[in-house]
């Protein structure tokens, strides 16, 4: 069954014309794919997708792309895009570090972080969506002063991500180390497991200086 799962989730989103893979031939063209001029909100490393199609349908004069390299995660999301006919939500099969090649400068007006790999081993550090190497790759597709918003369980990775934005100039507009789920409003996949075990939830919220 898992398998089966595993090996149709490509071709099903293939179906799906509200996915995109690779996505670089959007590149400064994603306006013209909602129809319209609003602004663009991206999540990176949407997995199932729960907060993006909870937050799109709450907003629907923001259009928002969700970001994931996982298909087996984000074939789920897919699923719930088509049930939920929106039409101001697309997903994006790639990794972050592509980030440059797909969105032109400016394109996004925002940036979610929900609950990333949080990379505990020191080596690894440089693969954090909140590291200084991300940080640059944000900054050359956002629009000046744009939001950084960041759930995440993890102590260590909350502490860290505060200070990569501190280091790269951009102002802390909230940090919380228990963020009730009426302020969450919008709940992940991940975040519902860990609200479930009382785990707290670390939120920052930041803005961009170019
Ligand atoms: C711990 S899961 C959280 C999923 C979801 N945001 C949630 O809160 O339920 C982290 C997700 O980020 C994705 N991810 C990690 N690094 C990524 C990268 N460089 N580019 C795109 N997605 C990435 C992973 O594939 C995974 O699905």
């Amino acid at each position: 069954m898992r398998l089966r799962f595993k090996e149709n989730a490509i071709p099903e989103m293939k179906e799906n014309p509200q996915i995109f893979f690779g996505g670089k031939e959007n590149k400064g063209k994603w306006k013209e794919i909602f129809g319209n001029d609003n602004d663009i909100y991206l999540e990176i490393g949407s997995g199932r997708g729960d907060f993006l199609v909870e937050i799109a349908k709450d907003k629907p004069n923001i259009n928002f792309i969700g970001l994931e390299v996982n298909t087996n995660a984000f074939v789920v999301c897919s699923r719930k895009m088509k049930e939920s006919e929106l039409t101001n939500v697309r997903g994006l099969i790639s990794d972050a570090e592509n980030l440059e090649e797909i969105f032109e400068g400016e394109e996004i007006s925002r940036i979610y972080l929900n609950f990333s790999t949080p990379w505990p081993k020191r080596r690894h550090h440089k693969r954090r969506l909140s590291h200084e190497r991300f940080l640059n790759r944000y900054k050359n597709i956002i629009k000046d002063k744009a939001i950084l918003e960041l759930k995440t369980d993890n102590r260590d990775f909350y502490e860290a991500s505060l200070k990569y934005f501190e280091d790269f100039s951009m102002d802390i507009i909230e940090k919380n180390e228990n963020l009730s789920e009426e302020k969450s409003k919008y709940i992940s996949e991940y975040e519902r497991k860990f609200r479930n075990k009382k785990m707290p939830i670390y939120y920052i919220k930041a803005r961009f200086n170019k």
